[in-house]
Order: C-alpha cells, then structure tokens, then sequence
C-alpha cells in the first residue's frame, strides 16, 4: 500500500468544484427550509464540513456513527449502531450526508434509522458512490462521484485510519482482501 502518496483519483479542484455545485443544488432544492444535516462520523466530516459552509439556506449539524468495517476493507457484514444522534429531528428536514457508499447496506441502514425519528424528510448526500459494489437499492439525492471498485481514501475516507486529511481523494491495494 502507497499510505505515504496515495495516487490521485480525484484532485483537489474537481472535488472543491463539486462540492460547490452540489451545495447550491441542496440551497435551491430547500428553498429556504432549515436544514438538520446528519454527518456519519468518522468518514464525512470533511466533506460535511465544506458542503455545509457552502449552503445559503439555513442548518444545523448533527453527527451519528456506525461501524461496518473492521478497521480494514473486508466488510464485518452487518451494521452496528455506535452513536445515535443527540438532537431532536422530530418533523425536521434531515440531509444523511455519507463519504462513500459501496454495497449500499450502511446508507440503508441510516435512511430506516433517520426515519424512526419522525422527521419532515429524509434525503441523502454521498460523496463517492462505486456504482459496480451495489448490493441493495437505495437513492442518493446528491451524489459527488461514481468511481470504480478500488479502495480510495482522503477528504475523509481512510484505510485502517491512515490518509484521512489528503485534500484530494487517492486510492490504496488494501493488503487484507
Ligand atoms: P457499505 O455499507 O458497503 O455501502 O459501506 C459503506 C462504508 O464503508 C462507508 O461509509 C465507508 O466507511 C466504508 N468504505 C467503503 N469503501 C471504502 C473506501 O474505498 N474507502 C474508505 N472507506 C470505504
Ligand atoms: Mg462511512
């Protein structure tokens, strides 16, 4: 594994050009509405960071984790609720905001956890999607990126908690699948 210089994947630019374009898409969307975006910790919070400063409409920020992975890349499987998220979203309008999605399990999981919140609605943002991994169905609302079945890391994402802060997104050969 390259953990020292991931290879470039997506730049910098494409992703800050990105990130713009889909903040104003949600601030048009909502028209005004406040919004409660919900980061899934650790992997979104950069992304969740820039795409929220980003908006011009109102909103506040929540976070929740889960765990699926096993600080690797072979998938444990099933989904495990670690932190649920602290503030009332009861008839809120709630932005699931994920870094990656891959098989699709974990984005469904939370779309059924936000819900048995009662909130307004429920939508979804992911940065990267690998298109190919899908196993379930399941929408994303505002989606940064489809990329291939690689294992990609920076602007949030990681492998085994290395290469999070990389301002561009990179891929690694996991040495565990
Ligand atoms: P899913 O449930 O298979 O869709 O897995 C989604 C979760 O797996 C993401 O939220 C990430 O935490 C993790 N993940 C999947 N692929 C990657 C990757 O290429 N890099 C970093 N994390 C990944
Ligand atoms: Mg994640």
């Amino acid at each position: 594994m390259n953990a020292e210089n991931p290879e470039v994947l997506i730049s910098e630019e494409e992703i800050q050009a990105r990130v713009l374009a889909l903040a104003e898409q949600i601030s048009a969307d909502y028209g005004g509405e406040e919004l409660v975006m919900v980061g899934v910790l650790k992997g979104s919070f950069i992304f969740l960071a820039d795409l929220s400063r980003r908006l011009s409409i109102p909103r506040t920020i929540e976070f929740i984790a889960v765990s699926s992975y096993d600080n690797g890349s072979v998938a444990s499987g099933a989904v495990r609720l670690v932190m649920d998220v602290r503030g009332n979203i009861e008839g809120k309008h709630v932005l699931i905001v994920e870094d990656i999605v891959d098989t699709g399990h974990t984005l469904k999981y939370l779309i059924r956890l936000m819900k048995s919140h009662r909130p307004a609605s429920v939508k979804t943002a992911a940065l990267v999607r690998k298109a190919e991994s899908a196993e379930v169905d399941v929408t994303i609302d505002y989606l940064g990126f489809d990329i291939g079945d690689e294992w990609v890391v920076g602007y949030g994402l990681d492998y085994a908690e290395q290469n999070r802060t990389l301002p561009y997104i990179g891929f690694v050969e996991p040495t565990d699948s």
